[in-house]
């Protein structure tokens, strides 16, 4: 009995975020959140199982930056390219947002959680977008930490579409080709509004973005992990910051 409750104060009490400089959190952090499916495998389970226990991290993940002071957490949970993925899995991904917000969003608005989406909202099924629109418009008036999924999100769409948007500003007459700036091209895409992540975290060992958020990125801290995503605890994500934290980020300068 005593073991166990020690067991379960480790969980909230041990994690050491003390560690951490409270004075250099990253303000946003984006996570690709990989290895659902060879999580499953290694314990002889359908990719599914791994899906469903994902959802589990992104719950310890949300409420572990939320604690730091985090001011927005950018979760990668499905790609454009995901699609191309067998049907049932597909179908099994899009049920999730719903079985999570219909379990946790009660939590996140108690916590003061803003939920976002970033992504495409016209391919993604009625009962997905409904249960994701649902909890954007109950949390839109909070302060809190930003829960931005990027559902249907991918980075090529989402330039070809900014430069779309710039391309009528320039029929129109509104803005002259010699007149682009930086500006333009952020305030068209769907990050516009966030501030460029400071961190970005892909579990599973995989080295590469996947279509997330290449402009974005330009100059952010990359931390890389074998772990896969239902695996991924608390420990883990300090240890990412804890590293951020002894990097220097020059910016090209000096
Ligand atoms: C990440 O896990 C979740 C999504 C991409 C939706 P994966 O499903 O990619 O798992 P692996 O990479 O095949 O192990
Ligand atoms: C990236 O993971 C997309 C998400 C985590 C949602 P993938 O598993 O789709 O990436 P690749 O196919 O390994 O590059
Ligand atoms: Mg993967």
């Amino acid at each position: 009995m005593f073991q166990r409750l020690r067991a379960r104060m480790g969980k909230t009490s041990d994690k050491q975020p003390e560690a951490l400089d409270r004075d250099n959190i990253p303000e946003h952090i984006a996570i690709i959140m990989d290895g659902n499916g060879r999580w499953a495998k290694s314990r002889g389970l359908p990719r599914v199982a791994g899906h469903h226990s994902g959802m589990k991290a992104v719950k310890r993940i949300t409420m572990a930056a939320d604690r730091l002071g985090v001011k927005y957490l950018t979760l990668y949970a499905f790609s454009t390219e995901n699609w191309k993925r067998p049907k049932a899995e597909v179908e099994f991904l899009m049920k999730l947002p719903q079985e999570f917000l219909a379990i946790e969003l009660q939590e996140l608005i108690d916590n003061n959680v803003q939920v976002r989406m970033m992504g495409y909202k016209q391919d993604l099924p009625e009962h997905t977008l409904s249960a994701v629109e649902e909890a954007v418009r109950q949390t839109e008036d909070n302060t809190g930490l930003v829960l931005n999924f990027a559902l249907n999100y991918g980075s090529r769409k989402e330039m070809i579409e900014a430069v779309r948007l710039i391309g009528e500003d320039i029929r129109s007459g509104r803005l002259a080709p010699a007149d682009i700036q930086e500006s333009h091209l952020e305030k068209s895409l769907l990050s516009s509004g966030l501030p460029d992540p400071d961190l970005l975290i892909r579990t599973s060992g995989e080295l590469r973005l996947s279509n997330f958020m290449l402009w974005q990125l330009a100059y952010s801290e990359m931390w890389f992990t074998d772990v896969y995503w239902p695996e991924f605890s608390e420990e883990h994500f300090y240890e990412a910051i804890r590293e951020y934290q002894r990097r220097a980020r020059r910016y090209g300068g000096l």
